[in-house]
C-alpha cells in the first residue's frame, strides 16, 4: 500500500481478532513511530509496549473511552521524557508526529489500530502515570490500541474545499 492510500483509507478500529501481534511488528510500528519529525530533531519520545492483560484492563477501567483494550492483544503508549526537551513544550506536537506515523504504518501492515487520547486529561495522566510507574519527567500522550482487525471500514470522506484559504483568509 502506498502512503497516500494508507493515509486516505485509515480508520479507527475498536474490534481486533485474539491473536497476538508479533514482536517484530510492534519494533516495525515503533521504527516508524521514531522515524516521526520532531522539533529540533529533539526525539523526546518513549514507547511503553503494553501486553499485560490486567495492564490493559486496568487502563479500560480508568479511560472512559478505552473499553476496547479488554479485548485488545496489546497497546503502546506514547511518552515523552521531558528533561530532553530542548525546545520547550514542543513534546506534544513530537509526540503526536510518532503517533499518527504508528496509525498509518499499522493500517499499511494489515493492523487495525485506534489513538486514544490520555494527555491533556490530568486524570488519565495521573492514572496512567501510577499504573505504568512513570518518572515524573515523563509525560503520557497517548495510547495505541491495535491489533488484527475484527471489523473494517469504508474511507471517510473529509476533504473540504471551504476549509482551504489562499494567500490569505
Ligand atoms: C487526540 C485524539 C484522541 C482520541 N481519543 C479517543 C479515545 O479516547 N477513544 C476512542 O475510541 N477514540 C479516540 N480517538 C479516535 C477518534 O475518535 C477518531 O479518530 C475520529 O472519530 C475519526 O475517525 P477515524 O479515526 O476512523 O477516521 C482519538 C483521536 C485523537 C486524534
Amino acid at each position: 500500500m502506498d502512503a497516500v492510500t494508507a493515509i486516505l483509507t485509515r480508520r479507527s478500529i475498536r474490534k481486533y481478532r485474539s491473536e497476538a501481534v508479533p514482536e517484530s511488528i510492534i519494533k516495525e510500528l515503533i521504527q516508524c513511530a521514531m522515524s516521526a519529525p520532531s522539533a529540533g530533531n529533539q526525539q523526546p519520545w518513549h514507547f511503553i509496549v503494553i501486553t499485560d492483560r490486567e495492564a490493559l484492563n486496568s487502563v479500560a477501567d480508568f479511560h472512559p473511552h478505552a473499553q476496547m483494550l479488554k479485548d485488545a492483544p496489546a497497546a503502546i503508549l506514547v511518552c515523552a521524557d521531558t528533561s530532553l526537551e530542548r525546545y520547550k513544550d514542543y513534546w506534544v506536537q513530537d509526540c503526536s508526529a510518532a503517533t499518527q506515523n504508528m496509525l498509518i504504518a499499522a493500517h499499511a501492515i494489515g493492523l487495525g489500530a485506534v489513538w486514544l487520547g490520555i494527555y491533556p486529561r490530568q486524570e488519565r495522566v495521573n492514572d496512567i502515570r501510577s499504573l505504568m510507574n512513570l518518572p515524573d519527567s515523563v509525560m503520557p500522550l497517548s495510547l495505541i490500541s491495535f491489533g488484527y482487525p475484527a471489523e473494517s471500514k469504508e474511507p471517510a470522506e473529509r476533504f473540504s474545499l471551504s476549509r482551504i484559504h489562499y494567500d490569505r483568509w
